[in-house]
């Protein structure tokens, strides 16, 4: 995984995406004191008011705004952005131009009190990342790896904890044994397997031509382990895998607010439909791995029929 991906999925984690959207409302407030600043709130009129400040609202307004948005979908270009105006914009030129800034000592006083403010905010950002860095370093690895003959019993009771019923254990069987094609990937800790997830193959049929490709169903993590990053490990090995291979597309049912981080997008944008009657149109997404064979593949998009029949 990249850098920026490793770092995207650690301000993804919750007591950082807490953080951020608390910093969002911050700068959502700092977004509204420009403007007041801007329509001469508190009595002095903004043309009356110095250049430096003058220029500090008009850029700041559209900034914090977009930071505030950024912050809140805790997207990696707003903490670096945020990281830097806080240094470059803020903490360097108040600190070698502090007159400019501050024309008497109450402003000077204010502008220290938001230096601190900013600082304590980049000191507990950078202590939750550290805390975040400590905490993977005290667990243990763990490693994705090829379902083997072994794993199957723990695989099948993955998939019933994590989803309190047996159908999607029982398609994992059946599957097993008749489609060679499939991919089954475990997510595993000191021999211990603590995530499953399962590509089947996949047929789009539009018109005469069928496309064939991939669809994820299920996956699972041990509830007690889930939220822990693992299925985002599975979720990654297993594209990469299916890259690798040249499989064209991945499809997938489910949570749309779980998905998109691996690039999945509603399948309807690509004109793809649901074997299924009643699935929302956002929680059938696909995830095009090869745009030139997907150019113009349109139609309704089929599992095995291990998958009807079980359910
Ligand atoms: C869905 C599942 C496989 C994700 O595995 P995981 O290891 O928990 O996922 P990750 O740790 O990589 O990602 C955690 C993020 O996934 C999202 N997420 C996890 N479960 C979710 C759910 N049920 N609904 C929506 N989002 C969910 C959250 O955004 C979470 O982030 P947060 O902790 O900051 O809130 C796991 O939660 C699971 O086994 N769920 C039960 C079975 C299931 O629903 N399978 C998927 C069928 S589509």
């Amino acid at each position: 995984m990249k850098w920026s991906e490793r770092a995207q999925e650690a301000i993804k984690t919750r007591r950082v995406s807490v953080f951020l959207r608390v910093l969002s409302v911050f700068f959502l407030l700092g977004a509204a004191s420009h403007l007041g600043s801007i329509l001469g709130i508190g009595g002095t009129p903004w043309v009356a008011r110095p250049l430096l400040f003058r220029i500090a609202d008009s850029v700041m307004l559209p900034l914090n705004l977009i930071m505030a948005w950024g912050l809140w979908r805790a997207r990696l270009w707003a903490v670096i952005t945020w990281l830097a105006c806080i240094l470059f914009l803020q903490v360097v030129p108040f600190l070698l131009f502090t007159d400019h800034f501050a024309s008497s000592p109450m402003e000077e006083r204010t502008l220290y009190g938001l230096l601190a403010t900013h600082a304590s905010l980049v000191s507990i950002f950078l202590l939750l990342l550290l805390s975040l860095r400590f905490k993977r370093a005290r667990g243990n690895m763990i490693t994705i790896r090829p379902e083997q003959p072994a794993d199957i019993a723990a695989v099948r009771a993955i998939n019933e904890a994590a989803f309190g019923e047996p159908t999607e254990a029982a398609i994992v069987d059946s599957l097993r044994d008749k489609c060679p094609d499939a991919v089954s990937l475990v997510a595993v800790e000191d021999d211990r397997i603590l995530g499953h997830i399962f590509f089947s193959p996949v047929s789009i049929s539009g018109g005469h031509e069928v496309t064939q490709g991939m669809g994820l169903a299920p996956m699972a993590v041990l509830p007690e382990r889930q939220r822990q990053g693992i299925g985002s490990l599975l979720a990654r090995a297993g594209i990469d895998a299916l890259r690798q291979r040249g499989c064209p597309f991945i499809i997938v049912v489910g949570h749309p607010e779980y998905y998109p981080r691996f690039g999945f997008v509603p399948a309807s944008e690509h004109n793809l439909s649901c074997q299924w009657d009643g699935v929302p149109d956002e929680a059938f997404m696909v995830l095009i791995l090869d745009q030139d064979i997907m150019s113009g593949v349109s139609g309704v998009a089929r599992y095995r029929d291990e998958f009807d029949q079980a359910m």
